[in-house]
């Protein structure tokens, strides 16, 4: 299909299911068990209304779409998530989204789990691009401390460390297909062994995949410098919440939190408006999976699109909540009663 033809992050989904082999767009588009929270994670958005602000200047927000990530430029408050497997979408595969990111100007953070190595994804950084990297970790000091250090000699600018997977999630439609690629291991990771390895490397270590408002203050007790309030795309647990759900709890009884640690969110935002809802909470950045795995069947030229096509969406969307600048949005512009429409 053109990729002019493609207005919308949806229209990439559609795209990969008819372009994709079938293996490779189910690995992808799959959720744990029933799918309950990948479906939720997509329709909680619906769920929530804004309070939108008519009569103000709403003329500059494109301006205000660039913002920081503990501490580095980037020109919108969204990102790649770490998704595994990038060969699936594009013989090029994580290449894409480290150029498209480069090009796009935003964060991109590669999986652990990707299919060219941690030393060829940064290797392909352009000139003074940050770029994070996405770590599995188990209790092996040895080999934790070497994924640490390979990390930091390629240029990683911090780590993503992925805690909702203790084990790998029951996902049917993949299995059904034969292309689950990881098989589950418990771990033992804790609070306390999080300092041990904060004490094994000097970059950022961000805990990703938050559930609950108990967590959330864990991981500031802990001195957690950024947490990603995600399912894993509905991918592990299925009953667990979507990252809106947990940002209202927060807010609503421990809104300090957005103040001591930088919170990320994702899972199911596939809308300006959607991005909206969680930054009107005081989420910092919203990440993005599938809609940008699907987009590398287009190649690199695909994920740019996908950039441009939601850095417009942000503007046009923001605008119409009545914001004159993005950084304007507050929980007073989001209805917190959700509705019951459907
Ligand atoms: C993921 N996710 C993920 N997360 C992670 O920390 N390490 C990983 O290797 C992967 N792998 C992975 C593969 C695929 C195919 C998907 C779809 C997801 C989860 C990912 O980072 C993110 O949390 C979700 O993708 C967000 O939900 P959406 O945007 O896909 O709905």
């Amino acid at each position: 299909p053109d990729l002019k033809a493609m207005v919308g992050l949806p229209d990439f989904d559609w795209a990969a299911r008819n372009y994709l082999p079938l293996q490779n767009y189910t690995y992808y588009r799959n959720g744990a068990a029933g799918e309950s929270s990948y479906r939720n994670n997509l329709e909680v958005f619906g769920r929530y209304t804004f309070i939108p602000e008519v009569m103000n200047d709403v003329t500059k927000i494109e301006e205000s779409l660039p913002t920081t990530i503990l501490g580095h430029n980037f020109s919108a408050p969204f990102y790649i998530s770490p998704c595994a497997y990038g060969l699936y979408g594009h013989p090029n595969a994580e290449a894409n989204f480290v150029k498209g990111a480069a090009a796009g100007k935003i964060l991109y953070i590669p999986s652990g789990y990707a299919s060219l190595s941690i030393e060829e994804i940064h290797a392909l950084k352009a000139e003074g691009q940050v770029v994070f990297q996405q770590l599995y970790l188990t209790t092996n000091d040895t080999e934790t401390q070497s994924l640490f250090d390979r990390s930091k000699a390629a240029g990683a600018d911090a780590l993503v460390f992925t805690v909702d997977a203790p084990i790998f999630g029951s996902r049917h439609r993949a299995a059904r297909l034969d292309v689950s690629l990881a098989s589950g291991t418990y771990r033992h990771i804790t609070w306390d062994y999080y300092h041990k390895l904060q004490n094994m490397t000097d970059l950022p270590i961000i805990v990703k995949g938050i559930m609950s408002v108990r967590d959330a203050k864990k991981a500031v007790e802990n001195k957690v410098p950024a947490i990603v309030l995600s399912n894993h795309g509905g991918r592990q647990l299925d009953g667990a919440p979507s990252a809106l759900e947990v940002a209202i709890a927060i807010y609503k009884e421990a809104p300090e939190i957005f103040n001591q640690t930088e919170v990320f969110a994702d899972g199911g935002v596939r809308y300006g408006t959607d991005a909206l809802k969680l930054l009107a909470l005081g989420v910092k950045a919203v990440g993005l999976g599938r809609p940008f795995m699907y987009s590398n069947a287009f190649g690199q030229e695909g994920v740019e699109r996908v950039i441009e096509l939601f850095k417009k969406e942000l503007a046009v969307d923001g605008a119409n909540v009545g914001l004159g600048s993005l950084k304007d949005i507050n929980p007073g512009f989001l209805n917190l009663s959700p509705n019951n429409w459907h």
